[in-house]
């Protein structure tokens, strides 16, 4: 599906996540399509993702995109969580009429790379999708993927973009499952790219970490037929459903990004 993009030079962008970890997502279509206007909206009223049944996911992840979308002007979504990913893209591909990328594991190029095994490390919830097991059985040439979830390691990351050091110990405790184990980890979680430097130094020089973000940022170059332009420097602005932890950091952080401060958005009192 190829929609007219709204304003040709500087098309816009929403990216989705639970939390900060669509951020990583965002920093790969920057580095890629710099004149793109991303739009940040989390849903952090109902992080973690990782936790959430699948009933309560579906619906909330299409009335917080339904009601943006039909509120605000904007070419293409990303749901930059593979949590959501796994599960909502159908649903939101029936309803909406721009295009709507999503990001899986990325367990195929991490077994074309693996000689030994690979590691999937994502959520609790996306380590038990069908999705993500019928990925696995059609993509990993027969590489065995050892599959770890943690929620943890998703709030490892919230506290370092908010300027926490991330705890090495406890990192490396988390992921010893897999160290020694394996040769290629797969990134399955947004938010893990934020914290890459950290789970290579656990998981040691030898294993090649690989995500999904570049691939994401080309399909939105392709979705809306772009060639790299130049640097959009208007506003950006970031939603969340609730009132943000550490909203003073988080937005500093933000700021770095090039993101305006944090408004709320209040979805459900339409
Ligand atoms: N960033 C998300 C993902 O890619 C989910 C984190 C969470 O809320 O559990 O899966």
């Amino acid at each position: 599906m190829i929609n007219s993009v709204s304003n040709q030079s500087n098309p816009s962008v929403l990216i989705f996540d639970s939390g900060v970890g669509g951020l990583s997502v965002y920093q790969e279509i920057k580095a890629l399509l710099p004149q793109v206007k991303c739009t940040y909206l989390f849903d952090n009223e109902a992080y973690p993702y990782g936790e959430l049944s699948q009933e309560v996911l579906i619906d909330r992840v299409d009335s917080i995109i339904s009601f943006y979308i039909a509120n605000y002007s904007i070419d293409a979504v990303v749901i930059a969580c593979n949590t959501a990913s796994t599960i909502v893209l159908p649903t939101l591909r029936e309803k909406l009429t721009i295009p709507v990328v999503g990001v899986v594991p990325a367990i195929k190029p991490a077994s074309v790379l693996a000689n030994k095994a690979v590691g999937l490390i994502a959520t609790p919830a996306t380590v038990t999708r069908e999705y993500t097991k019928d990925l696995v059985r059609d993509f990993s040439n027969d590489t065995h993927v050892e599959m770890l979830g943690s929620t943890k390691l998703v709030e490892m990351a919230e506290a370092k973009l908010r300027g926490e050091e991330v705890d090495l110990v406890l990192l490396t405790r988390i992921l010893k499952p897999l160290i020694d184990n394996i040769d290629v980890a797969v990134l399955g979680c947004t938010h893990f790219p934020l914290i890459k430097e950290e789970i290579a130094q656990a998981l040691g020089k030898n294993v090649i970490l690989v995500d999904s973000g570049e691939a994401i940022a080309r399909r939105v170059q392709s979705l809306l037929q772009l060639e790299s332009g130049s640097l959009y420097e208007g506003e950006q602005p970031v939603w969340s459903s609730a009132l943000p932890s550490d909203e003073s950091a988080l937005n500093k952080a933000l700021k770095e990004l090039g993101f305006s401060s944090v408004q709320i958005l209040r979805f459900q009192d339409v």
